[in-house]
């Protein structure tokens, strides 16, 4: 833990007066009035985000444990490192899991039975009181065409055609027979114990990467979502990637997924660390224009946002960014009420990943971002646009409580969206007008445990690059 982080400066707006803190003196009596959003159950039934751990990180970039391999006994011994991270519960596989060109005599999804055996992967997970996530894309396989749909006499061919260049066909979701289809692969997930699918590839959205998907795709997140209803069995459906944000598909995502990817994937390109603060920059500012989005469309939210695997388990240089950045990813992560789904090396977290990703009160936050999402206010304006100085504002809920996030996200580099040139520390300050609020409100500062007393006009920080502070918000 490095002193940085414990002396960074955090003060009430009433304290030393607007001078330190030339931002506090701008006139914040134009604030636009505050929209508070919630969180609601998500369609599949789920009240908060889901945690625990994804192979995509190590996959992606396997110089940061290269003797991992992608199958039952490695992902079992990251796995189990879940037990001792109280609320994380998920092992979740990404892609690689199952047989990459055909399915079953029914054309069901298959396990690759050299490297895995689901259902004693579920079995073994359960437990110890663990669950289990698998990785689909939509379609089923070109190889499979001929092969009937079971308890049918349709064949694939018959309701699902051409190519969509993952080596799958494209369902006509206007044939009942395309629906169940789903149905079977979800059945056999259920059997297999499955208790989290991750569907990628979703148009519109998911940049093709070269592949020929098509135009809209969302007809597979809706028969995806009907297939696990249909099972009995509660089963997230998590989708991605990059999704369209038009009020008509964020409206198919809310009502059929509980979760929905904000970002393209992050990692670091095979280098031997998992991520570089520049992506990271471009996650918080996917993650800002996914709740101004939000806010637009709805009152409250039926789906998570999943700003993809947390990377903030292990030390500055595997993780790949300082300890203070790592704790201002975990601050942004549970501030968006986002899945908190490690992508780190669970054999290696070092005290202070384990600190970020365990600490008690960091958690009572998230179980109150489960319900009310940040958004941003900025300093100054109360506006919503992107900065390098940004504050968030999560409630405050109808008992008076709420979460304040100061962040100083450093120069911008390149696809961070803000204009940000300052390799200062800088004060950021937000007024209660700035953040759409009034009264008098006790502030603590979460990651410190230090209570900053009761304040009646706002609150302020000097934060040097990467920094930021977690606050809540009693009111007094
Ligand atoms: C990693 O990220 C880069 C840049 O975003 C991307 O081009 C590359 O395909 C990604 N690698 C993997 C394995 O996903
Ligand atoms: C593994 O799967 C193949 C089909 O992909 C099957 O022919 C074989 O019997 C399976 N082996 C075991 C041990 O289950
Ligand atoms: C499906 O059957 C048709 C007609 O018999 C045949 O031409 C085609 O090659 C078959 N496709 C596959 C993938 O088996
Ligand atoms: C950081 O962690 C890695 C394992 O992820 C370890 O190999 C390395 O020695 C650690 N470095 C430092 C400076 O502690
Ligand atoms: C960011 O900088 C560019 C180039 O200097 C300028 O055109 C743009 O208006 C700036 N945007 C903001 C939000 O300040
Ligand atoms: C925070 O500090 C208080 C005393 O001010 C102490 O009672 C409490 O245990 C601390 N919490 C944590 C998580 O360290």
């Amino acid at each position: 833990m490095t002193g940085r982080l414990l002396s960074a400066l955090v003060l009430g707006l009433g304290v030393t007066g607007a001078a330190a803190a030339p931002n506090a003196k701008r006139t914040t009596s134009h604030s636009p009035q505050l929209k508070i959003i919630s969180y609601k159950e998500t369609p599949n039934g789920f009240r908060s985000s889901a945690r625990g751990w994804n192979s995509f990180g190590i996959q992606a970039n396997p110089l940061t444990l290269p003797s991992f391999k992608f199958d039952q006994e490695h992902v079992i011994e990251q796995c189990d490192h879940l037990v001792g991270l109280p609320g994380y519960d998920t092992c979740s596989l990404d892609s690689g899991w199952s047989v990459g060109d055909h399915g079953d005599e029914y054309g069901r999804i298959l396990y690759d039975n050299t490297t895995f055996n689901i259902p004693a992967l579920a079995d073994h997970l359960h437990s110890k009181g663990l669950k289990l996530g698998v990785y689909v894309v939509p379609g089923a396989f070109l190889e499979d065409v001929n092969k009937t749909i079971i308890h049918t006499n349709t064949k694939i061919g018959d309701v699902c055609h051409g190519n969509e260049g993952l080596i799958r066909c494209i369902f006509d979701f206007t044939r009942p027979e395309a629906q169940l289809w789903h149905n079977s692969c979800a059945d056999q997930f259920a059997k297999w114990k499955v208790d989290f699918v991750k569907l990628d590839f979703v148009t519109p959205g998911s940049p093709d990467n070269g592949q020929m998907l098509p135009p809209d795709g969302s007809g597979t997140v809706i028969a995806w979502h009907k297939a696990i209803k249909q099972t009995g069995r509660k089963m997230r459906l998590d989708i991605s990637w990059k999704l369209d944000r038009t009020q008509k598909y964020f409206n198919i995502w809310n009502s059929n997924a509980d979760s929905m990817r904000t970002d393209q994937d992050l990692n670091n390109s095979g280098q031997p660390s998992f991520v570089a603060w520049a992506t990271v920059q471009r996650a918080f500012d996917n993650y800002r224009q996914w709740i101004v989005a939000g806010l637009q469309f709805f009152d409250h939210l039926n789906i998570y946002p999943d700003m993809d695997n947390l990377l903030v388990g292990n030390n500055a240089t595997t993780s790949g960014i300082t300890d203070a950045q790592r704790q201002t990813v975990m601050t942004h992560y549970i501030g968006a009420g986002a899945n908190l789904i490690l992508g780190s090396d669970l054999t290696h977290l070092d005290k202070f990943g384990l600190n970020l990703l365990t600490n008690k009160a960091a958690h009572d936050v998230a179980d109150f971002t489960a319900q009310y999402p940040m958004q941003p206010r900025n300093p100054g304006t109360g506006g919503q646009d992107a900065k390098q100085l940004q504050a968030w504002i999560a409630g405050p809920a109808p008992n008076g409580k709420a979460v304040v996030v100061l962040a100083n996200y450093g120069p911008d580099l390149g696809q961070g969206g803000f204009n940000g040139t300052s390799t200062d520390d800088e004060w950021v300050s937000a007024s209660w007008a700035d953040l759409g609020i009034k009264g008098t409100y006790s502030v603590h500062d979460v990651w410190n445990n230090k209570s900053l007393g009761k304040q009646k006009s706002g609150v302020k920080a000097k934060l040097g690059p990467g920094e930021s502070v977690l606050l809540t918000l009693t009111r007094a």
